[in-house]
């Protein structure tokens, strides 16, 4: 029997007869024809209120580290702790498609390796595509894994799984034999066989080029407007960062502030006796 919405939540394999179900298909088609809108998410109620609002693509991003676990990078997040989180977001049964990143060095395992932990984040937590910090370097294990049936969303530019080797993020692609070399690796990933790319930290310029240039939607964070698509951490644009947040950001709803607000007049009622009435 095919679940509807409202069954008991659980990953279905019948997600792909839902009529309005965002695939890697649908992403590619809107290229060229109206931007492309995705968020992180890292569990069950964003990912619905997300998915409501219209959101096309949700990342379980492993930005789950510095932004709700409490890391100061995304270093010290797991595939355990990608497929809890991935797991709850399908949960969701969202119609925007669910991506889910590979953590940190496990894309750098031989491809036995990498393909089981693609197999964890596609059979056991429900995501449908995966994400793989890396450009040309890891075009041939990429191509590996579409071939297996494993969609692949490309990520390049700034790679936050880099940053000890980087010593800080920054914008990449404004010195041109960095800009040429990230156009070669957006070429790699595509002829790979990558179903879209994100551009991090890019020029906005060349981001512009890798975007004329390749087939696939590129999907920009910090990478100006000329992307295919947009990509924003969840926490940042609804206001709940406590901290500062990258100066690309927008925030869009003060989220934060409301929770505050609640959590204080919650105490106060209870301190002055005032609930429960
Ligand atoms: O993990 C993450 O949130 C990311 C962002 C760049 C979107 O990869």
């Amino acid at each position: 029997m095919r679940q509807k919405k409202g069954d008991a939540p659980g990953f279905s394999v019948y997600a792909m007869d839902r009529a309005m179900k965002t695939t890697t298909l649908t992403l590619r088609k809107l290229k060229g024809q109206r931007p492309i809108v995705a968020t992180t998410a890292y569990d069950v109620i964003t990912a619905r209120y997300a998915a409501e609002a219209g959101v096309d693509l949700i990342l379980v991003g492993d930005s789950v580290g510095d932004t709700l676990l409490g890391f100061d990078s995304t270093i010290p997040v797991t595939l355990d702790m990608m497929a809890h989180h991935t797991a709850a977001v399908a949960r969701a049964r969202p119609e925007a498609l669910v991506a889910a990143d590979v953590p940190f060095a496990e894309a750098h395992f031989e491809c036995e390796r990498v393909l089981a932990a693609c197999q964890r984040l596609l059979q056991q937590a429900g995501a449908e595509a995966v994400k793989i910090e890396g450009g040309a370097r890891i075009a041939p294990l990429i191509a590996r894994l579409t071939g297996a049936g494993v969609p692949v969303w490309g990520h390049i530019g700034l790679e936050p799984q880099q940053v000890r080797v980087l010593g800080r993020y920054r914008k990449f692609g404004v010195e041109p034999a960095e800009a040429e070399r990230l156009l070669a690796d957006a070429l790699a990933l595509e002829r790979a066989g990558c179903f879209a790319l994100l551009l991090e930290m890019t020029e906005p310029n060349l981001a512009r080029t890798i975007t004329e240039t390749v087939k696939i939607p590129t999907i920009g964070i910090g990478a100006g407007p000329h992307c295919d698509g947009q990509i924003l951490v969840c926490t940042d644009l609804l206001g709940l960062t406590p901290g500062p947040v990258p100066s690309f950001v927008q925030t869009f709803a003060a989220v934060g502030a409301e929770v505050k607000k609640g959590f204080a007049a919650y105490v106060r009622a209870v301190r002055a006796r005032k609930f429960p009435q």
